[in-house]
């Protein structure tokens, strides 16, 4: 008989449950099918010859080092340059290098302060939709999210401050509000300095902290104003993440949290037990990276890559989907996001989307108000521009006739 393991689990692990949407989506690697569901970068963005010489040079110059282990904050060098490139590229000025911890990826910036900074019942305000991953990283310690819905100028601080009065009221402690302000993920809006502005009042006024993630903040194909919150704050709320996933490469594996010191000591203790450090390797070959100026040079080609697709996609939505429907036009990012008419359940018809060849992300789980059952997330990024136009096409399709079947 086999072994049952249910005995030996931890409390937590009930908590950490499956993606429901993961596992509909194995279908998808099993069948040919376009996939818009996914979160990948377009692996033509990735700058593959600098960096095969960038990874020689540095495993031949500085080899002892580069493949030696480092320190847990991160190799001081590469947050050295780090600080430079985050002050040209983003305005901010980060005070000493202490300021900087070296992640492995924003995802893991995401647990390390989920689990240093929520304990059971505290409030977590989150936006609605919010991206999924970081819900159930901060889900593992059993807050109370509260949700604050978006327009197209991001988040309605008039909201938020409804809800962080009534919270007052009850007497919760409110320990975050958790952003992604510029081209979101999955709602493709992007917040407005005005808002950014009075978010930072009300934190001061409620007394919270702001995990701003910043992860599309250098991939914005418009001319919009790009002010990262943290410009704002004078107090230091403002827990900064932000990513090379998707301006270099998400392989890397590298992330990095901007915050005042003595919370990235507690963040270090947190990421010292989760892997000691990240990957010395990809620090050191990231150090070059920086230092050539291999970002600063490649992303304009990949801003219109993404800039044409996001048009692709917009047009042929545009073209195909039921009236009624609405989608979000993002400034840059990944992914669109569609509202369809309320009869559709997009959760129930993912089935018989990948039966007709195409696959999407039902929005509702990006909800922790339980609310957009008629929502879908709609990669760009990764298929090509003809995969994108037949996707649509197919799904634009089934939309009309599942409308038509139930109200002829
Ligand atoms: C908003 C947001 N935050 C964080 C991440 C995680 O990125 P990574 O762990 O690769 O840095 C993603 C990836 O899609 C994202 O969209």
């Amino acid at each position: 008989m086999k072994l049952k393991y249910d005995k030996f689990l931890s409390n937590l692990t009930q908590f950490m449950k499956a993606s429901e949407i993961r596992e509909l989506l194995k279908l998808v690697e099993k069948k040919r099918i376009i996939s818009l569901a996914g979160g990948l970068p377009d692996p033509n963005s990735f700058p593959i010859e600098e960096l095969a010489k960038i990874a020689q040079e540095v495993i031949e110059v500085y080899g002892k080092k580069a493949l030696q282990y480092a320190p847990t904050r991160g190799v001081t060098m590469f947050r050295e340059v780090l600080m430079g490139f985050v002050a040209k590229t983003r305005g901010i000025k980060v005070p000493s290098i202490e300021s900087i911890i070296i992640t492995s990826g924003s995802q893991q910036s995401l647990d390390i302060i989920s689990r240093t900074l929520i304990d059971p019942g505290d409030v977590v305000l989150v936006e609605l939709p919010s991206y999924l991953a970081a819900i159930n990283a901060f889900k593992i310690q059993r807050p109370e999210f509260v949700g604050i819905p978006l327009d197209n100028n991001g988040l309605r601080v008039d909201i938020l401050e409804e809800k962080l009065k009534k919270a007052k009221e009850e007497g919760k402690k409110i320990k975050f509000l958790y952003t992604v302000p510029i081209a979101h993920n999955p709602a493709g809006v992007t917040m407005s300095i005005e808002r950014k502005k009075r978010l930072i009042e009300l934190a001061e006024e409620y007394d919270f902290l702001i995990v701003e993630d910043d992860v599309y903040g250098l991939l914005v194909f418009e001319k919009v104003d790009t002010t990262p919150i943290k410009l704002f704050d004078k107090s230091g709320r403002v827990i900064y993440i932000a990513s090379f996933s998707k301006i270099l490469s998400p392989g890397l594996r590298l992330g990095y949290i901007i915050a005042e010191e003595p919370l990235v000591d507690v963040f270090e203790r947190a990421k010292q037990s989760m892997d000691l450090h990240t990957s010395s390797l990809s620090q050191f070959i990231a150090i070059e990276v920086l230092r050539k100026g291999v970002i600063e040079k490649n992303l304009p080609r990949v801003r219109e890559m993404y800039r044409k697709k996001r048009d692709v996609m917009l047009d042929a939505i545009e073209e195909n989907f039921p009236e009624g429907s609405l989608w979000s036009r993002p400034v840059g990012g990944l992914f669109i996001f569609a509202w369809t008419p309320k009869e559709i359940d997009t959760y129930k018809l993912l089935p018989k989307a990948v039966e007709k060849g195409v696959a999407y992300v039902p929005g509702k789980p990006f909800f922790v108000d339980g609310s957009g059952t008629n929502t879908m997330r709609l990669n760009f990024s990764y298929p090509t521009e003809d995969d994108i136009k037949k996707g649509i096409e197919i799904l634009g399709k089934l939309l009309k006739e599942e409308l038509s079947t139930r109200y002829p």
